[in-house]
């Protein structure tokens, strides 16, 4: 997780940083955050489509768990998940004046993106098993007592609100790179390329090149994940 002295913004380069199945994992899960979080709150007949959502996002987040070991140099988990050490420095480099330049994600973005995914999961699986005692069940709720998936509906409700907190922060954390720290993050999430002191751009252009068959990995993948919520899902109508 490389770090840099104060760069001159007319001497940085645009490298390849997030690969398409990064890009279209976060922005696929934006939307998909979006709709849960609205018709969650709306309810009625619109629990129909959270779920779907919801289900939507376990794939997803499944996809992007195992992307972090076949994806792209800066989609891995290796890359990212730093120790202490490297997160103090960081945070120093942050305090300091001027951009505070990482190729992937900083030592501590990393965790809390281990953390979102993690919450995210937790959270989709809760609603498979879960049961609001009115109208709506889980697809697997009958796999647990009663007594177990309305716990899940309250913890299911509980961790939402957590969810939309964290997601708060990470809004503010991006705001704050991208106003205070002079930091492209945004564009670069939706262009794959970050703006970067030219030795990290090097790096990240020497650690980027492309990988023969990488994408069809990556399809495969992705069909792997929907495969696997779409079973289980629909394994209380299969098994009958
Ligand atoms: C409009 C709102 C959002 C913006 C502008 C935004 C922006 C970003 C940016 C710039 C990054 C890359 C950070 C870096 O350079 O290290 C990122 C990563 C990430 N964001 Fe967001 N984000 C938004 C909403 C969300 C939401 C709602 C979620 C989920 C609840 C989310 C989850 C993530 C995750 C999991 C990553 C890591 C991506 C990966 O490595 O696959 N973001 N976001």
């Amino acid at each position: 997780m490389p770090s840099e002295p104060v760069t001159a913004p007319s001497t940085l380069k645009h490298a390849p940083v997030w690969d398409g199945f990064v890009r279209a994992f976060h922005w696929s899960l934006v939307l998909l955050f979006g709709g849960a979080v609205v018709t969650g709150k709306v309810g009625g007949e619109w629990i129909v489509w959270h779920m779907r959502i919801g289900y939507a996002i376990l794939a997803l987040v499944l996809f992007r768990v195992l992307w972090g070991f076949a994806g792209g140099a800066y989609a891995r988990w290796g890359s990212f998940l730093a120790g202490p050490s490297a997160a103090i420095t960081f945070i120093k480099r942050l305090l300091a004046r001027g951009p505070a330049h990482v190729i992937g994600h900083n030592p501590i973005g990393g965790w809390m993106v281990l953390v979102l995914l993690l919450l995210l999961a937790t959270q989709g699986v809760m609603g498979l098993f879960s049961n609001d005692e009115i109208a709506t069940t889980g697809p697997l709720y009958r796999y647990v007592s009663e007594e177990t998936s309305v716990r899940l509906m309250s913890w299911h409700r509980q961790l939402g609100n957590v969810l939309l907190v964290l997601t708060g922060i990470h809004i503010a954390a991006v705001i704050f790179h991208v106003v205070v720290k002079k930091e492209g993050i945004v564009s670069a999430m939706f262009s794959g390329r970050k703006a970067l002191p030219p030795d990290l751009a090097r790096d990240a252009e020497i650690a980027t090149q492309a990988r023969p068959g990488r994408a069809a990995v990556g399809f495969l993948l992705l069909s792997l994940a929907i495969a696997v919520v779409v079973l289980a899902v629909n394994w209380p109508a299969l098994t009958r």
